[in-house]
């Protein structure tokens, strides 16, 4: 199987067996991220446990609790926080991993842990609605954030190619935004790899996670580009 192809399945035991039924419905039409309040309430019901997407090397696949160790543990750590107000102890770190939780229950879409094929941890990415508030207005971003150790051998890129498809095909996004600080390197170097383009019109300044004024600068991918 070449690198980008990968598969969507679900697990045997679904924790909603009426998600296969209602998806077809709710996501082949193509729509825009509302700010959450305005969001029906089928769609703040939608998640399903079991889902995963698997690729040559990774997979991703829903939150488990036993999850919150591994995440906080990279959340303490200086090099993987470094552009984003330092490291964070358990707490922040623990109400962090229940936001993205709450997102994927609400919208039906979110940040994926990631994996290895046998297990290991690696990290999180994946596309989810903006906050309510945001400067720019409602949208979809992809993020990615991944282990020390797990830097440096093409995961975040595939992780985030899966994650897209997923995006555009399952969720029904029309568009796509990833942002990073000037410096984040690393993180824009997956931007180009993704194709993303650069959007400057779009870019824009916010209180982010604790850190005060933080500049994020756009990159945009659209469905079928
Ligand atoms: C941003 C981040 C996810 C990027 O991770 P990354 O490992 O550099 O990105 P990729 O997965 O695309 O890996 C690309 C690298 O793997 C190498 N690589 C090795 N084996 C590979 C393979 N089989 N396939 C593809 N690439 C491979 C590439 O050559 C490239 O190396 P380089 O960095 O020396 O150029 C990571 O640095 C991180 O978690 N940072 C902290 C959190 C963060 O800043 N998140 C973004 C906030 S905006």
């Amino acid at each position: 199987m070449a690198a980008s192809e990968h598969t969507t399945r679900t697990g045997p035991k679904p924790r909603h067996p009426s998600f296969a039924s209602i998806t077809s419905a709710v996501f082949t039409a193509r729509r825009t991220i509302p700010d959450s309040s305005s969001l029906p309430l089928l769609q703040r019901t939608l998640h399903d446990a079991s889902m995963m997407i698997e690729t040559p090397r990774i997979r991703l696949r829903f939150w488990l609790d036993s999850d919150r160790e591994a995440f906080a543990a990279m959340h303490a750590d200086a090099d993987v926080m470094h552009d984003l107000g330092g490291p964070i102890g358990q707490n922040a770190s623990n109400m962090k991993f229940d936001r993205y939780l709450r997102v994927w229950r609400e919208h039906g879409f979110g940040r994926w842990i990631v994996e290895t094929r046998d297990g290991a941890f690696l990290g999180y990415a994946g596309a989810m609605p903006s906050r309510v508030g945001h400067p720019i207005g409602p949208h979809a971003e992809i993020g990615w954030r991944l282990v020390r150790p797990a830097w440096g051998q093409g995961y975040a890129t595939e992780a985030a190619q899966a994650a897209l498809k997923d995006a555009f095909s399952r969720a029904g996004l029309n568009e796509v935004l990833a942002y990073t600080a000037d410096g984040n390197l690393r993180s824009q170097a997956v931007m180009v790899r993704l194709h993303m383009q650069r959007d400057p019109s779009r870019d824009f300044t916010l209180d982010h996670d604790g850190v005060k004024a933080w500049r994020g600068l756009v990159w945009v991918t659209r469905n079928g580009v």
